[in-house]
């Protein structure tokens, strides 16, 4: 060590000066690692004491731990004010506004048809009737021969087909969801209420009222002495559910091979009551859905005996009902994807 080992008052200037510039805890560490720790600045000064002459070792070793309180304490405050610091810019940095506006997610909706689709299975699940569905690319043995429809009747002629190059066995993409009249009789024994819903295709020209696909519900009961008067009370109640408690429903005669008798139903117009308007070209009546008592044929060749078991069946377009419900010209433009129509349906999930 060379010349005279620093005095008290040196010391403590130096300690003070460098405390003042540590700013964080890495530097107060080091600080105190130098300072005050064993090998630090302090304990090197006691440790030279003895080098002194005797009679200035006392006032020496006084001064110098006296300083030891001194720089603890001066330690702890500048300690203290750090972390108050940090403790400051922190707030300042990581300040929300809370009056901003959030930012929104945008939201999927359900498609207009969709939601009219569930709506109307929950109408008919209140009613008792299972939802099953069935295949869209479908044989023409279920679409038509067990529907009482023989190969080469003109009926075939009503369902504009779209028909798949198959071979051997005739495939239709599904003109009506009807097969499954068929396939869920063949798959279970009586009692049966059930809705099907489902795409079907025709190939037909496209125009405001008439697409080559679109979507149907089936509906069919069988029973013992199920009549049309059950068939009456059951479209009824979904009438007035979907369009207005007020609504009257109206059966005419009609003609389905694979119902006997076979009838279409209409609702008085929701938009005039009935009185005449454009919707329903002045008539007060609008048609919604075929339907019929199950033909005797179609009961037997599917496994039920028509002595013993009776039924009815109806099939309604979903888009029709949609266009109906919403005041819709087109049915064309469910399936645009034009969101500025889509949008109009986006509501709340169901
Ligand atoms: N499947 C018929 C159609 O698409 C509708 C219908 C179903 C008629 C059930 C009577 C009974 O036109």
């Amino acid at each position: 060590m060379s010349g005279s080992p620093p005095t008290a008052s040196e010391l403590r200037s130096q300690a003070l000066d460098a405390l003042g510039q540590a700013s964080n805890q890495d530097e107060l560490s080091d600080w105190h690692r130098d300072v005050l720790g064993r090998q630090g600045s302090l304990g090197q000064a006691l440790r030279n004491i003895g080098q002194l002459p005797k009679e200035e070792r006392r006032d020496a070793g006084q001064a110098l731990n006296q300083l030891r309180q001194e720089l603890e304490t001066a330690f702890n405050d500048r300690q203290d004010q750090v972390r108050a610091d940090a403790l400051d810019a922190r707030l300042v940095d990581e300040r929300i506004d809370v009056t901003l506006p959030g930012r929104t997610q945008p939201m999927g909706g359900l498609h207009p048809l969709t939601q009219m689709q569930r709506e109307a299975l929950d109408v008919f699940a209140h009613l008792g009737f299972q939802t099953v569905e069935g295949p869209e690319v479908e044989y023409g043995y279920y679409s038509f021969d067990m529907l009482n429809i023989p190969k080469d009747h003109p009926a075939r002629d009503v369902w504009d087909t779209i028909f798949i190059d198959s071979g051997e066995k005739e495939i239709t993409l599904r003109p009506h969801t009807s097969p499954m009249q068929v396939r869920t009789m063949l798959a279970q024994d009586p009692p049966v209420r059930v809705v099907v819903p489902g795409r079907c295709y025709r190939y037909e020209a496209q125009d405001a009222t008439h697409e080559w696909h679109f979507q149907q519900i089936e509906g069919l009961a069988v029973d013992k002495h199920i009549t049309l008067a059950d068939l009456k009370g059951t479209l009824a109640e979904f009438a007035r559910q979907i369009f207005g408690a007020a609504r009257q429903v109206r059966f005419r005669c009609d003609y389905f091979p694979f119902v006997e008798p076979g009838v279409d139903l209409s609702i008085d117009c929701p938009f005039c009551d009935g009185s005449g308007c454009r919707v329903c070209s002045n008539s007060g009546w609008i048609e919604i859905l075929g339907a019929g008592m199950v033909h005797p044929n179609v009961l037997e060749w599917s496994g039920y005996d028509p002595e013993i078991y009776s039924g009815w069946a109806f099939g309604m377009g979903i888009d029709r009902l949609t266009m109906l419900r919403y005041g819709i010209n087109d049915i064309r433009s469910f399936y645009q994807n034009d969101l500025r129509f889509l949008r109009q349906f986006q509501r709340a999930r169901i």
